[in-house]
C-alpha cells in the first residue's frame, strides 16, 4: 500500500473517523550541486517517488497529537510548540507549525507514514516537514501556488535550523515542495528562483541507480556544521557575502579553507555544465561531471566515506557513466548514471565490492523524477 493509504488507515486506528485531508511530500536525490545551497549556490535535485504522507484533522483546543508507526506517540500543546519544547521525531512536524506561526491554527490530530528510507540521505526529514507544511497551509487557506510553496519551503528550513537544530541549507525543502514530474529542478539558492529542466533518463535508455550504502548518514554529529562554518569563513576572508561571488580562491591562505572553497566554486560550475548537457539532450555527458563532483567532495570537501567511495568506484568500474555521493555525506547514498541494461551488473559489482571490504550490504533502487508535495486524497 502507498504511504498515503497507510496514513489514512493509521489515522482511523489512532483517532477514529476520517481526517480533514491527506497530503504527501517526496524525498529527493540531488543530481549535482552538493554542499553549495548554504553558499547561495546552484543545485539540481530531483524528487523521487518515495513519499511521506500525513493525515490531519484540525482541533480547536490548542492540542497537537502526533502519531507515527514506529515512533513514540507525542502529544503537545500549541503553547509547547511556541516555546520550542518538543522532543524527538515530533520536532520536525511541530517545528513547521512553529515556523509557519499561523494564528488561525489551533491544534490538530496528525498521523505520519513514509516510504522514504530514514538515514539513507534521501531527505526523509524534509519530506515530513513539507507534507506537514502543505497540509497546515491548505487547511488555513494560505497560498500554495509556486510562490506560496517557496515561502513554505523557507519555513520548513527554519524549522530544521532553529527548532530541530540542524544547520542545513534549503535545497531539500525546495525540491520536495516545488518539484515537477519528469524534470530536475535548477534551484538558485540566492534568489530562490527555479527552472524545471526536462530529465527523462529512460527516454535515453539510461537509469539513475541510487545505492544506499546502509551506513547511516548523520547531519547532527557536527561535521556538516563544521563544513558550513568553513564555507562562511572562506567568504568572510575573501570579503564577499557568499562563495557564489567568487571565481578564484587562491587568496585564501589556509590550505584546508582553500580546498573547501574550491569545492564550492567548482561545484557551482559543474551544475552549469550539467544543465547545459541536459538542455542539449546530451544526458550521457552528465557522467564525467558526476565523477568530477565526487572527486571534489572526497578530496576537497572531505565528506565522503569508505562505503560511499567503494560504491562509487565499483559502479564506475562496472560501467556506470558517472557516479557520486549524494546529500550531506559521511554515509547515506550514492547515485550512478547507468545504461538501463547495465543496472543489474553494476549493482552486483557494488555488492561484491562491499562484501570484499566487510562493509554493510548496500540496497538499490532506480529513481525517476517525481512530482512535488500534493494533496493526495482528491483526484
Ligand atoms: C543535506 C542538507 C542540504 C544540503 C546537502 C548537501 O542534505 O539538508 O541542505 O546542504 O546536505 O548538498
Amino acid at each position: 500500500m502507498s504511504a498515503c493509504a497507510d496514513t489514512r488507515t493509521l489515522f482511523a486506528h489512532c483517532f477514529g473517523g476520517s481526517p480533514d485531508g491527506v497530503w504527501c511530500a517526496p524525498g529527493r536525490v540531488n543530481l549535482i550541486g552538493e554542499h553549495v545551497d548554504y553558499a547561495d549556490g546552484l543545485c539540481l535535485p530531483m524528487a523521487i517517488e518515495q513519499r511521506t504522507a500525513v493525515a490531519v484533522r484540525r482541533r480547536a483546543d490548542g492540542v497537537v497529537r502526533l502519531r507515527s508507526a514506529g515512533f513514540a506517540d507525542t502529544d503537545v500543546t500549541v503553547a509547547d510548540v511556541a516555546a520550542r519544547a518538543v522532543p524527538g521525531w515530533a520536532a520536525y512536524a511541530a517545528g513547521v507549525v512553529w515556523a509557519l506561526a499561523l494564528p488561525d491554527f489551533a491544534g490538530a490530530d496528525l498521523t505520519v507514514t513514509s516510504d522514504v528510507p530514514v538515514g539513507a540521505g534521501l531527505s526523509s526529514s524534509a519530506a515530513l516537514e513539507c507534507a506537514v507544511a502543505l497540509a497546515v497551509a491548505e487547511l488555513c487557506g494560505r497560498d500554495t501556488g509556486d510562490a506560496g510553496r517557496a515561502t513554505l519551503a523557507s519555513a520548513c528550513t527554519r524549522a530544521e535550523n532553529d527548532f530541530v537544530g540542524v544547520p542545513t541549507g534549503s535545497m531539500d525543502q525546495q525540491i520536495s515542495l516545488r518539484a515537477r514530474a519528469g524534470h530536475a529542478l535548477l534551484l538558485d539558492c540566492r534568489t530562490g528562483g527555479i527552472r524545471h529542466v526536462p530529465f527523462d533518463p529512460a527516454a535515453h535508455d539510461l537509469a539513475v541507480l541510487v545505492i544506499d550504502t546502509a551506513a547511516p548518514h548523520r547531519l547532527v554529529d557536527g561535521q556538516y556544521a563544521q563544513r558550513r562554518r568553513a564555507v562562511e569563513e572562506a567568504a568572510r576572508q575573501l570579503g564577499v557575502a557568499s562563495l557564489r561571488d567568487v571565481e578564484d580562491v587562491s587568496a585564501l591562505r589556509d590550505p584546508i579553507l582553500r580546498r573547501r572553497a574550491r569545492h564550492v566554486v567548482t561545484e557551482i560550475g559543474r551544475v552549469r555544465e550539467a544543465v547545459t548537457a541536459l538542455d542539449a539532450g546530451d544526458v550521457r555527458s552528465l557522467g564525467p561531471v558526476l565523477d568530477a563532483s565526487h572527486r571534489s567532495l572526497r578530496e576537497d570537501f572531505e565528506v565522503s566515506s569508505v562505503e560511499l567511495d567503494s560504491a562509487v568506484d565499483a559502479a564506475r568500474d562496472a560501467g556506470a557513466l558517472g557516479a557520486r555521493m549524494v546529500g550531506g555525506g559521511f554515509g547515506g547514498s550514492a547515485l550512478a548514471l547507468c545504461e538501463a541494461g547495465a543496472v543489474e551488473q553494476i549493482s552486483r559489482a557494488v555488492l561484491t565490492a562491499a562484501a570484499r571490504r566487510g562493509l554493510p550490504r548496500p540496497r538499490f533502487r532506480t529513481v525517476t523524477p517525481a512530482a512535488g508535495a500534493r494533496r493526495c486524497d482528491r483526484p
